[in-house]
């Protein structure tokens, strides 16, 4: 995108640009930045601020280029700026946005999802992750008419007051009807079953363990069928998560390849490549519950982030971008394991190769974890240390090779670190 004015990799700019913006906002934002795009956990040299992206590389404030292994945490599935969808969003907003109704896209897209995901009977559509695993929650007590809702420990499922990893501003009644079990282990999950006795009205699940900051764990098909039986025999709402996966892993609900249908899910992230929409999906048995609750939003019927989702949508599949990000996260994958080894470094590269994360055996600090990501941020690739990555349908030859020269010097840093 900017080959005239970016610089990529080792010869990067100072980050002047970026330093005057954190000072300005530390003034005016509080803490400087919050919530998951803080740079401040992060290793020193990466940017906070960026100025904009193409395809599978993103530009920081001060000009310097990388290939983006993030993917705006999730949202940039297709790359940033897809053609097709940018310029659905376009004509979109040159006939209105914003209005005093929905467009006739909120049908077209809810037709869209329907037709798209095999569980699904009906579609409504909100803003963000949050909204639709809350809705999620919601939807399954009025149908059920109980309380209780299971959800794995350590699970994120967004950062409401029920379910927010920091404590910080919340009460303990927010979290009163959560009972926690633990992923993959269906004993945990009956027991916290049990624990709710007549009063379950939902089981919340990821569709694998993508906690932050521990090796991900791919879903164990029993367990997801145990939960679909648990759920039959009680009445309670199987809730698939799917806002971090959804559209990523499978062109349809994450869970369709193992067969498992949940009644309710939950979509954001990718559905509009970047454009703000979320999507609670369910089947006809919770069609009654999610009519009667009231759920809303002033920006939640805005027409542009719908036609960017049917568009998005379209282009997954016309232009087999699933199949695509398979291809390149195994090459990544197949790329860092053959550098690790020759390195001689034990790691462990877990979860979808579309969605990795790496880590280094004994880094209980993530030391070792944030030398290789502040290494790979210097030669051009902008990846996590303590979070999965994101692969987009975007990566080219040239993209994928750059990130592969930059995680070959980011690893032969550890080795140096641990050598020293
Ligand atoms: C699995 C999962 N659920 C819910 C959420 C919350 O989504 P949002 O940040 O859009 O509210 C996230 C966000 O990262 C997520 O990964």
């Amino acid at each position: 995108m900017t080959e005239h004015t970016a610089s990529t990799g080792r010869d990067s700019r100072p980050r002047e640009a970026d330093r005057l913006l954190r000072d300005r906002a530390r003034a005016v934002i509080p803490g400087g930045m919050y919530g998951h795009q803080a740079a401040g956990p992060l290793p020193a040299a990466y940017p906070q601020f960026m100025a904009g992206g193409r395809g599978a590389r993103i530009t920081d404030v001060d000009g310097n280029e990388y290939v983006d292994l993030m993917g705006s945490y999730g949202p940039v599935v297709l790359g940033h700026q897809h053609p097709a969808v940018e310029e659905a969003a376009r004509a979109q907003a040159a006939r209105g946005d914003c209005q005093n109704g929905p467009g006739p896209v909120m049908v077209e897209l809810a037709e869209l999802l329907v037709a798209t995901v095999a569980h699904a009977d009906w579609a409504m559509l909100a803003k963000n992750g949050t909204d639709a695993t809350t809705m999620c929650c919601t939807i399954a007590r009025a149908q059920t008419g109980r309380a209780k809702i299971l959800a794995a420990r350590g699970a994120y499922h967004g950062a409401a007051p029920w379910c927010t990893p920091r404590p910080a501003g919340t009460t303990t009644a927010d979290r009163a009807h959560l009972i926690p079990y633990t992923y993959n282990d269906l004993a945990s999950a009956q027991e916290a079953a049990a624990q709710a006795g007549d009063d379950l009205a939902g089981v919340l699940v990821s569709p694998f363990k993508h906690d932050a900051g521990f090796d991900q764990e791919l879903v164990d098909p029993a367990f997801a069928r145990g939960l679909r039986e648990l759920c039959d025999a009680t009445g309670a709402a199987l809730i698939l998560d799917d806002v971090r996966c959804g559209f990523r892993l499978h062109l349809g609900s994450s869970w369709e390849p193992v067969g498992v249908a949940p009644d309710l899910s939950a979509w954001s992230k990718a559905i509009a490549n970047g454009h703000p929409l979320a999507a609670v999906l369910g089947s006809d048995r919770f069609r009654d519950g999610a009519s009667r609750v009231f759920v809303t939003g002033s920006f939640w019927f805005s027409a542009v982030p719908m036609a960017a989702a049917i568009a998005t949508i379209r282009a997954l599949r016309d232009e087999g971008a699933i199949e695509a990000m398979r291809r390149s996260g195994e090459a990544l994958r197949d790329g860092i394991c053959a550098q690790a080894r020759a390195q001689g470094l034990e790691i462990r590269y877990t979860g979808p190769p579309v969605m990795p994360y790496l880590t280094f055996a004994g880094d209980q600090d993530y030391a070792l974890a944030s030398v290789f990501a502040a290494e790979a941020l210097r030669h051009g690739a902008y990846l996590h240390p303590r979070h999965n990555w994101f692969v987009s349908a975007a990566m080219t030859g040239d993209d994928l090779a750059l990130a592969l020269a930059a995680t070959d010097q980011a690893l032969a840093a550890v080795r140096k670190h641990l050598s020293q």
